[in-house]
């Protein structure tokens, strides 16, 4: 079952994942180990990332956000699928053609507290990839490059001999992105890179790497399980639920005109700091958790949580795409891998003229981010 977020029309697409499936075994037994089924972490996700363009992927935890992203940088094998880096298809790749190609896709990480080497120096830590890549910066430049690299993140370039315990959470996210940045990549796959931060920290964060995609011309892929982080950095989103990927779209078709009712209730959900949205803003609770990826619901896995389930929700999936009855709805329709898909606008326009969608409006471009008026200037967190 394919799934698919096309990259914007018009931009080069630089990765490509086709039919992705990452299914991992379930055993049983001491010595003869047998497997009695499989963990669906991620079951048939496509999407394409284009040239400046970040994805933003969101989904409650579990849904295997973090499996997909490391089957991107290749900490992991696929089970089925094909990602293809400009054209070519990496998963098929080894040794010093998989080599070259990895440089070019990037991993930073969510937890900055455990994803750095206590023991070894930010110079180690973020020189460490020239070890595997000596041509990106031979010995005698190493320094100086981690140096560039400390003051484009915004950090004293004077700190390379401190350890990470000596920087707080967000400097350490700094840290982990100028890592990211070192062998000179050209897609970041970012897993949850602010959520361990405090509100005012993940602005400078999210700020930093919009102007770190701008100079360098980035492409992300930003993984988040808050659809209000998402919004402000993302050109496209995709929501995912257990293993698939549910609706996808602009930032403005997802948030402001949500089709599926899982995104429905993510954003009923999303914190709003003006209460008079707040105010207007329908609430979805839903109901139950999310069933065990071993053993998925079947037809549509949202069903046992689905409001609007009816008896074809058991017995087809939906596919993901632009259902027939919403296809001349102008240019808002976006694909939604629902039988009754609607639209459904969560947060009302404010009354009047000029009325805004749920939060602070779409990704902007020059500053702001969530925890707006954090980000942006002075001495970085
Ligand atoms: N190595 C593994 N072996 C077996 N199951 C795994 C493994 N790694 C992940 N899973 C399972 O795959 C599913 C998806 O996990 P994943 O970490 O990708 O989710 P996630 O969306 O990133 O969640 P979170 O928001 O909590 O980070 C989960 O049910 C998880 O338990
Ligand atoms: S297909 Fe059915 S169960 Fe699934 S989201 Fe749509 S209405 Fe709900
Ligand atoms: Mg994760």
């Amino acid at each position: 079952m394919t799934s698919t977020a096309e990259a914007h029309a018009g931009t080069e697409t630089v990765l490509e994942v086709r039919d992705l499936v990452k299914h991992y075994p379930l055993t049983q037994g001491v010595v003869l180990r047998r497997q009695v089924g499989a963990v669906k972490a991620v079951d048939g996700v496509s999407f394409a990332l284009g040239a400046g363009e970040t994805l933003g992927i969101v989904g409650e935890s579990g849904c295997g956000k973090s499996t997909v992203a490391r089957m991107l940088v290749h900490l992991e094998e696929p089970t089925g699928g094909r990602i293809t880096f400009k054209g070519e298809d990496i998963t098929q790749l080894s040794g010093r053609a998989m080599k070259a190609v990895r440089r070019n896709i990037q991993m930073v990480f969510q937890d900055p507290y455990t994803s750095l080497n206590p023991r070894m120096t930010v110079g180690d830590i973020i020189g460490e990839p020239f070890e595997i890549h000596p041509e990106v910066a031979p010995k005698g430049s190493r320094r100086r490059k981690v140096q560039d690299l400390l003051d484009v993140v915004g950090l004293n370039p004077e700190y390379i001999n401190r350890y990470p315990h000596q920087f707080s959470g967000g400097q350490r996210q700094r840290i982990g992105i100028a890592r990211g940045l070192a062998l000179q990549p050209e897609v970041i796959v970012a897993d949850e890179p602010v959520s361990a931060l405090d509100v005012s920290v993940q602005a400078q964060v999210i700020n930093l790497m919009e102007r770190l995609q701008g100079e360098f011309g980035l492409s992300y892929v930003f993984i988040a399980h808050d659809l209000s982080i998402v919004r402000h950095i993302s050109d496209r989103v995709a929501v995912m639920y257990l293993g698939k990927i549910v609706e996808t779209g602009t930032d403005t078709e997802i948030y402001d005109h949500p089709t599926h009712p899982y995104t429905q209730a993510l954003l009923s959900a999303v914190p709003l700091p003006d209460p008079a949205a707040r105010e207007r803003r329908e609430r979805i609770l839903l109901q139950g958790d999310v069933p065990s990826p071993a053993n998925p619901p079947s037809g549509c896995h949202f069903r046992t949580r689905c409001w609007k389930a009816q008896d074809i929700c058991a017995r087809e999936e939906p596919p993901l795409a632009v259902p027939a009855w919403l296809s001349d709805a102008g240019p808002t329709a976006h694909p939604s891998a629902c039988h009754f898909a609607e639209e459904k606008r969560i947060v009302p326009p404010p009354p009047g003229p000029g009325g805004g969608g749920p939060g602070a409006g779409s990704r902007p471009r020059t500053g702001g981010g969530p925890g707006a008026g954090a980000g942006g200037s002075g001495q970085p967190e």
